[in-house]
């Protein structure tokens, strides 16, 4: 079975996803670096978090490849608007009541991925 399968597939990584930008709504460190429409990121990230837990590959069929170190090099992160962006996250991950086997997987891979796209 597939992290996506076993977390409860797509339902799932929407309420996430759904719940991590509204915390970066009332952020004031990441809300200026995102659009003002949060419509079109809100997709991106739910597609590749799908993809990437081994769900359905639109993510690459609608964007291609991730690239994603490539693709925040547009974004100045440093170590505080990282640390903002796992915090948003973290009270996303833990409003879903996840088993902790399932939580703890997803918050060493969100805190691993965003210090790897520190870029400043
Ligand atoms: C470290 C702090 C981070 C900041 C400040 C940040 C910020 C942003 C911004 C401003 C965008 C553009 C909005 C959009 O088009 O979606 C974006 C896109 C995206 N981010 Fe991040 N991000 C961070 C970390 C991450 C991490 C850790 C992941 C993956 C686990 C991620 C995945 C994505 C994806 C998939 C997109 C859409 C790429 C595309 O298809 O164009 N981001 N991010």
């Amino acid at each position: 079975m597939t992290v996506y399968e076993a977390v409860g597939g797509e339902k799932t990584f929407t309420r996430l996803v759904d719940t991590f930008y509204a915390e970066v709504e009332k952020d004031p460190i990441l809300r200026p670096l995102y659009p003002d429409d949060l419509g079109p990121p809100r997709r991106h990230l739910t597609l590749f978090l799908i993809q990437y837990f081994g769900g359905p590959r639109t993510y690459l069929a609608e964007r291609g490849h991730p690239r994603l170190r490539a693709r925040h090099m547009a974004f100045p992160i440093d170590q505080k608007v990282r640390d903002a962006w796992v915090r948003c996250m973290r009270a996303a991950v833990e409003s879903l009541d996840l088993p902790a086997a399932a939580r703890d997987e997803f918050m060493r891979y969100f805190e691993e991925a965003a210090t790897f796209l520190i870029n400043r």
